[in-house]
């Protein structure tokens, strides 16, 4: 839509750049939608199931995508955005890295007349006009969902070690919020030691190799993702303990990888964390390059697994 300044005649294209600076007109040439879309990475097997959800989608919906990798680099998404203002997207959308410090790079795209979409991660800001909308999930509440499950499932005395995302990120931060909060009318469940694991399973199991190296009276993991629960796993083979009965294992995610885990008893219990927002966001992305009212935050539906219920799910995964 942007890509209309290329109109020959004058008059034309004045008339093209006006309806495209408008931030989301409708188009002056084909029609076709650039959408500049800034990746976390690839760190895990949510964020593969999210990708391919996110360019499947833009490929049904005809949308241009233009995808960026950041390699879980907030530094490389801050080039990334003022580069889709370069190339005159229509709409830039992006998952990022962590919370804070984006407010410079969205007053670029705001003054660009560029709308801004937030996908999975939100940001923590006070200038809620930096972007159009927010679409991914509500992870206060699934650290919520990990914390009820031990307190339903604890055994006396409970000594959890923390497997926290990367340092600064909307999920590390709300994740461990909410499973604080529900824990915390719980003195006999406490949480004696976190550390981040940075959301990958090589760093799940380096941080619980460390855990076990200097606690030997730990009963469960909370892992803020599969990935790096699985990586506890082989921590904790490696120690010569059992997973899943010696330490018990929380994870969130849900990812095929997780759920056969949690089927074969190695954890115990999974929050779902939904990664295919690929479609929404392409009807989001409609809809901000047309102009039109979005809500500001849209959250998808998860559940949670038992081992039965990982089980039962697992033929009809899509991921
Ligand atoms: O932001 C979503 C989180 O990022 C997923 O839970 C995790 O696996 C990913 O790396």
């Amino acid at each position: 839509m942007k890509k209309c300044i290329t109109a020959s005649a004058a008059a034309l294209a004045l008339l093209a750049v006006t309806a495209c600076g408008s931030g989301g007109s409708p188009a002056a040439d084909d029609g076709t939608i650039t959408l500049g879309f800034s990746q976390v990475g690839a760190e895990s097997g949510w964020r593969t199931a999210n990708t391919e959800s996110i360019q499947q989608a833009a490929e049904d919906a005809g949308i241009d995508l233009q995808f960026s990798d950041a390699q879980q680099k907030q530094e490389n998404q801050i080039r990334a955005i003022p580069s889709f203002i370069q190339q005159n997207v229509d709409v830039i959308a992006f998952s990022p890295v962590v919370e804070t410090g984006w407010d410079a790079v969205l007053l670029e795209a705001q003054r660009a007349d560029i709308p801004v979409v937030l996908t999975d991660r939100a940001i923590d800001s006070d200038d809620d006009t930096l972007y159009e909308a927010f679409l991914g999930s509500d992870f206060v509440e699934e650290g919520r969902k990990a914390g009820e499950w031990l307190v339903d499932n604890a055994e006396g005395q409970t000594n959890v070690v923390e497997l926290q995302g990367t340092t600064g990120a909307a999920p590390a931060i709300d994740r461990q919020e909410g499973f604080a909060e529900v824990i915390a009318d719980h003195p006999d469940i406490e949480v004696i030691a976190t550390q981040t694991g940075d959301f990958t399973r090589s760093g799940g199991k380096e941080v619980m190799e460390a855990f076990l190296r200097s606690h030997d009276d730990i009963d469960v993991v909370y892992a803020h993702n599969d990935d790096m629960g699985l990586g506890a796993i082989e921590a904790i083979r490696a120690a010569g303990l059992e997973p899943g009965e010696d330490i018990r294992i929380i994870t969130v995610d849900a990812v095929r990888a997780g759920m056969e885990a949690l089927a074969e008893g190695d954890i115990n219990f999974i929050v779902e964390c939904n990664p295919l927002l690929g479609e929404q966001l392409m009807e989001l992305v409609e809809q901000v390059a047309a102009g039109e009212e979005v809500p500001k935050r849209i959250e998808v539906e998860e559940t949670t697994f038992t081992q039965e219920e990982a089980e039962a799910a697992l033929p009809d995964r899509q991921y």
